[in-house]
């Protein structure tokens, strides 16, 4: 009887959340922070499933019918994968993620990518790419409704890119260089996307053209940003942060605990901090030189639920063990 591992990158956005929704652009990267799967064939007649951080389980008949709660998106996965031709054998599923879940890493998406690799390797037939990205996009679906394609875009390919609404995502060569860090910080506080969403629109419409000033000036944060990050300018990059997150503060996308951490990491010595994703809540990032970033460490300790030194623009979604 066969056994897969496979894992998938959880994602960040680094710069262009909320003005991406009007067509603006985003960047968005890969975290070593990575959900990973484990699949073995079984001799039973279900597939079963066990998250052991989330402490949950269940059974699946083989003819996928049904809701299946909590794993309905994996579920959803191999009703794809079955649309596709491949055929659905008695297995058990353990899924594990290092990311918090529902804060904007993108914890469901690499869970989804890794799972879909790991489950057509063990018939000996693993998914390529394109694929990858399609199958993993219909888990999407069922976990969040009208996703942007980015979280499992990152999962897939890893790397960093740029996007676009409607656009196919772009490769960015992101240069790091050994002596800085990013550290990404979890507030705790979870919250609905969509309702951040709509309420930063609805700043935008009272705004009209000053508003309009706002997404123009992100967008050329952007732009430099790209730069920045292919030179690995990173006192560049960390002041534009900064920038970006006061944006997102003029548009109601911050809250009182996101602002206390990103204000504790400038005291500290961080060269950038900005919150990430959606905002009201969930996470938000801080670039730091690698000497101060033990301090700065320390103290976002005693405000916040989850910190933890990262590596960005990491590989995509791999096959760990056959
Ligand atoms: O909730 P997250 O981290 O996946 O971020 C959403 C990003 C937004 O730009 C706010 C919304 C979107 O669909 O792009």
């Amino acid at each position: 009887m066969g056994r897969v591992v496979a894992s998938a990158p959880g994602k960040l956005i680094l710069f262009g959340e909320h003005f991406v929704v009007k067509g603006y652009r985003a960047i968005a990267t890969s975290v070593n922070l990575r959900a990973r799967v484990d699949v073995e064939e079984t001799s039973g007649s279900w597939v079963e499933f066990h998250s052991p951080t989330l402490n949950l389980k269940s059974r699946v008949p083989l003819d996928l019918g049904g809701f299946h709660g909590e794993f309905e998106v994996y579920v959803e996965i191999l009703r794809a994968l079955r649309r596709e031709g491949y055929s659905i054998v008695p297995h058990r599923v353990v899924l594990e993620s290092e990311m918090p879940v529902a804060s904007g890493l993108g914890s469901s998406a690499a869970t989804s990518v890794a799972y879909a690799l790991a489950y057509t390797a063990l018939l000996g037939d693993p998914l390529g790419r394109d694929e990858l990205l399609r199958i993993s996009f219909e888990g999407e679906k069922v976990a969040h409704g009208r996703p942007s394609g980015i979280d499992n875009t990152i999962a897939t390919l890893g790397g960093t890119v740029v996007y676009r609404r409607g656009d196919k995502p772009t490769p960015v060569n992101a240069v790091i260089p050994e002596d800085y860090t990013f550290i990404v910080a979890d507030t705790g506080l979870k919250r609905s996307t969509r309702d951040v969403v709509e309420h930063v629109l609805k700043v935008a419409e009272m705004l009209g053209e000053a508003g309009e000033y706002v997404y123009l000036a992100a967008d050329r944060i952007v732009e430099k940003a790209l730069k920045a990050l292919e030179t690995g300018d990173m006192r560049l990059l960390g002041s534009l942060m900064y920038v970006n997150h006061g944006l997102l503060v003029a548009m109601g996308a911050s809250n009182l605990a996101l602002d206390t951490l990103v204000n504790i990491a400038r005291v500290k010595g961080a060269l950038g901090a900005k919150l990430t994703g959606a905002g009201w809540g969930g996470c938000m990032i801080v670039l730091a030189e690698r000497g101060k970033a033990k301090a700065i460490v320390e103290e976002l300790e005693r405000h916040a639920r989850m910190v933890r030194p990262v590596s960005i623009h990491v590989p995509g979604a791999l096959i760990e063990t056959l």
